[in-house]
């Protein structure tokens, strides 16, 4: 007897891109540079190249900064900026790409972040004032948290499509850190929930609740992004509002694939229109394909 899998397809614009698992890995080292350039840059004022010598090869990023971040902050964000550097060159030294890998344009500035915020609250008229994500430790947890959410969700989405051993035994190792460090990062959050994120008036916990509302908006395949305190129908077996770990029902790990992506980090809701942390898009084939054949 086989179980048959009574769920209904997703709709097309929320289904997986077919691409080779080489593809793949091009596709996600765009994610894990956003992510190293901005831990490192953030916490230790370094840049990729400055710890790994010709690993990455591009334009440096726009308008990074070392953030405010109090101590313990600081060393727990430098760690695991230093860990995806690992990550990265375990990915050049299993698969066919090669170093350095190309890094694409990233935009770190307060004001390609601030769109977020902007979309959030819907502030056309530009009356709160801006988010800047290095201006203390509670603002930066945003930018982290997401930085690895997205991983995470791009890690669950590919693996069991990876072929070849060796490539999928990296994957779910990288994994199991990236989940780790999600978990940890969302934990520091979660120790926040009751404070505000100057220079507004709302909660830490408020905030994720908004963010994760304008993930799931932007993407447009369901909630896939919680906040920390959610209605009990989105909490472990609907019996808990706590949400450290977000999860689905029954808490396992939700899944994105490349296009929901673009469609978030681009903040345009369109993943054939670059804009926000990636100006001119990313590097890869997947993500040439998807601009080639319009698919938004
Ligand atoms: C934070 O680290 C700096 C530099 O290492 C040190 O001077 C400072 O005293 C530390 N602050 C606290 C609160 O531990
Ligand atoms: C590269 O991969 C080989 C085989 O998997 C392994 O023995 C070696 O330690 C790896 N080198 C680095 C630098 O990760
Ligand atoms: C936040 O506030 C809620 C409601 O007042 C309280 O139950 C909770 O324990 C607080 N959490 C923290 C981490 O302070
Ligand atoms: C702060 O919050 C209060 C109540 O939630 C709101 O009425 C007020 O307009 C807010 N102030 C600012 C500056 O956002
Ligand atoms: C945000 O909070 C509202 C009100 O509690 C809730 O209805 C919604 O599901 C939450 N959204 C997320 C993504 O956590
Ligand atoms: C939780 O509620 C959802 C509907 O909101 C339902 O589909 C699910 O089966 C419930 N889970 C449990 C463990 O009761
Ligand atoms: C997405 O953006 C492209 C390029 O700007 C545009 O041609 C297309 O119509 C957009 N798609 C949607 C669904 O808005």
């Amino acid at each position: 007897m086989i179980k048959v899998n009574t769920v209904s397809l997703p709709p097309p614009e929320c289904r997986p891109e077919v691409a080779s698992t080489e593809e793949k890995f091009e596709f996600l080292v765009n994610l894990l540079i956003l992510k190293i350039e901005l831990f490192l840059r953030s916490s230790i004022d370094k840049g990729i190249n400055d710890i790994s010598p010709g690993l990455v090869q591009g334009p440096v990023p726009i308008g990074a900064a070392v953030a405010n971040l109090d101590n313990a902050t600081r060393k727990m964000i430098e760690e695991f900026g230093l860990a995806s550097i690992g990550h990265l060159r375990a990915i050049i030294n299993t698969t066919l790409l090669k170093a350095p890998i190309p890094r694409p344009l990233l935009d770190i500035s307060p004001q390609a972040y601030n769109i977020f915020l902007t979309l959030i609250l819907n502030d056309t008229k530009k009356s709160n004032p801006s988010y800047n994500p290095y201006a203390n430790t509670n603002s930066f947890l945003f930018a982290a948290v997401f930085a690895s959410s997205f991983l995470n969700q791009y890690y669950a989405g590919i693996m069991p499509s990876i072929v070849g051993n060796d490539e999928r035994w990296l994957l779910s190792r990288i994994a199991g850190y990236e989940g780790g460090v999600l978990g940890a990062l969302r934990a520091e959050l979660n120790a926040r929930v009751n404070l505000t994120v100057p220079p507004f008036n709302f909660t830490v916990g408020k905030l994720t609740n908004l963010t994760a509302q304008l993930a799931n908006q932007l993407a447009g395949c369901g909630v896939k992004d919680e906040g920390l305190i959610v209605p009990l129908q989105l909490g472990a077996e609907n019996r808990t509002r706590s949400n450290v770990v977000p999860g689905d029902v029954n808490s396992l790990a939700f899944v994105r694939f490349a296009r929901e992506i673009l469609r978030i980090v681009f903040t345009t809701g369109n993943a054939t229109r670059p804009g926000g942390l990636f100006p001119r898009g990313l590097n890869g084939r997947l993500y040439r394909r998807i601009d080639t054949q319009k698919l938004s």
